[in-house]
């Protein structure tokens, strides 16, 4: 498969479950899931769990990434620390579009302390099946690119 329909996942502790479901959910829409972990619910630290999932994306591995902690926020953040990395924190589905839509967004991070599975999975399908609309959000894509620089 190419990596187009390849995407990454990753979590700290406090997500395990949740990112095996998602890990299930997605396997089953057809996505090549790369599940790098972890898997065992000792205490970790989530930046390095989300800096080892935006590489494989800004490399181009992956063409999207999923990454869950407790809150989705520390994640998140440590996933934006890497350049070419556009992740956005989202609890509802309409933010999951949108930052696809509007941010072309490569990354979701989810909150497994914050949303249910049920409307995590949903988050998720709202987040794979959204498309970048390009036109004037491109133009502030390619200014937020340019923070990077
Ligand atoms: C871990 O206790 C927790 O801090 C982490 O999962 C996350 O919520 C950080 O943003």
């Amino acid at each position: 498969m190419t990596a187009a329909r390849r995407i990454v996942l990753s979590s700290d502790h406090a997500a395990i479950p949740l990112r095996q479901a998602i890990a299930a959910h997605v396997a089953a829409k057809g996505w090549e899931v790369v599940d790098i972990g972890p898997t065992t619910t000792e205490s970790t630290d989530y930046p390095r769990h989300g800096e080892a999932a935006a590489r494989r994306v800004a490399s181009g591995d992956c063409a999207l990434g999923i990454v869950v902690c407790g809150t989705g926020q520390g994640i998140m953040m440590a996933a934006n620390k890497v350049k070419g990395v556009r992740c956005g924190v989202c609890a509802d589905t309409f933010s999951a579009r949108m930052i696809r839509a509007h941010n072309d967004a490569n990354m979701l991070a989810l909150g497994a302390r914050v949303v249910g599975e049920g409307l995590a999975l949903e988050i998720v399908d709202a987040f794979l099946t959204a498309e970048f609309e390009g036109g004037r959000h491109a133009t502030r894509v390619a200014m937020i690119k340019a923070l990077e620089a």
